[in-house]
């Protein structure tokens, strides 16, 4: 059965001493406590080996935040999937809407890091989610239909359940404004079928799908309630150990 996970995002916050710090204080936290549910810290690139020598793996993920869509060579500021599991990184944060917002990442290049992350014994946390227009039109459940479908549906039944989906709502990201946990469930429902349709019931119900959004200790519990609700994609509120560890155990 499909595992509960919570995973941080930091984004582009904390210097490498900031964020070592904080990697320490969420490490030592889950010391104390039975977590149910995996837990990760995505972190920035230059942070990566650093969080992996002060931290527990056997508590706590690690993961990056974005990878190239490379293998190798003359990429100048890229940092490759190979770069990023020598780390010691076993994660990696893909198709993040900041990322196909600012960086213009197309669901093509998406599919390419994908395949890459996976050749390279990372686990993708693939990001998916509608803009506040496509809800209100009503057509987000096309837009996040083919945003799986285009970077996700040529992958083999065994490599697609290697994938953790995100689906995060863009007009929930960061604004303070939550989808509410019937609206986070209906969507869910609805990407669990997609699966289902394509892979098969099993790999459906196998594949862990998080809510991203501003999602915090006062409002984990109820959506992680819903039973397609299987963790979140936490950013702001991973930035705070206290905080952080009240998404955590709202599990
Ligand atoms: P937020 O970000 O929790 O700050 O809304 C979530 C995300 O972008 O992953």
């Amino acid at each position: 059965m499909r595992k509960n996970i919570v995973a941080g995002n930091w984004k582009m916050n904390t210097t490498l001493q900031e964020g070592v710090a904080l990697a320490k204080g969420v490490n030592e936290a889950l010391q104390n406590v039975t977590a149910n549910c995996d837990v990760i810290i995505g972190v920035p690139f230059t942070h990566l080996a650093s969080i992996n020598g002060v931290i527990d793996s056997s508590k706590l993920g690690l993961a990056a935040e974005n990878c190239a869509d490379q293998k190798s060579g003359a990429y100048t500021g890229e940092v490759s999937a190979s770069m990023v599991a020598s780390t010691g990184a076993t994660y990696v944060i893909l198709g993040h809407s900041e990322r196909r917002q600012y960086y213009g990442e197309t669901a093509e290049i998406l599919k390419t890091k994908v395949n890459l992350a996976l050749a390279n014994n990372l686990t993708p946390i693939f990001c998916i989610g509608e803009v506040l227009e496509e809800r209100e039109n009503g057509t987000y459940f096309d837009v996040v239909k083919a945003q799986i479908e285009e970077s996700l549906f040529e992958l083999s039944a065994e490599d697609f359940g290697k994938i953790v989906l995100a689906y995060e709502p863009v007009w929930a990201i960061g604004t303070g404004k939550t989808a509410t946990a019937d609206q986070a469930e209906e969507i869910h429902a609805f990407i669990r079928g997609v699966l289902a349709t394509k892979y098969g019931e099993e790999v459906a119900n196998n594949t862990s799908i998080l809510y991203g959004g501003s999602c915090k200790p006062s409002n984990a519990a109820e959506l992680f309630a819903k039973p397609n609700v299987d963790g979140g994609l936490i950013g702001g509120a991973a930035l705070d150990v206290e905080s952080f560890m009240g998404i955590v155990t709202a599990f």
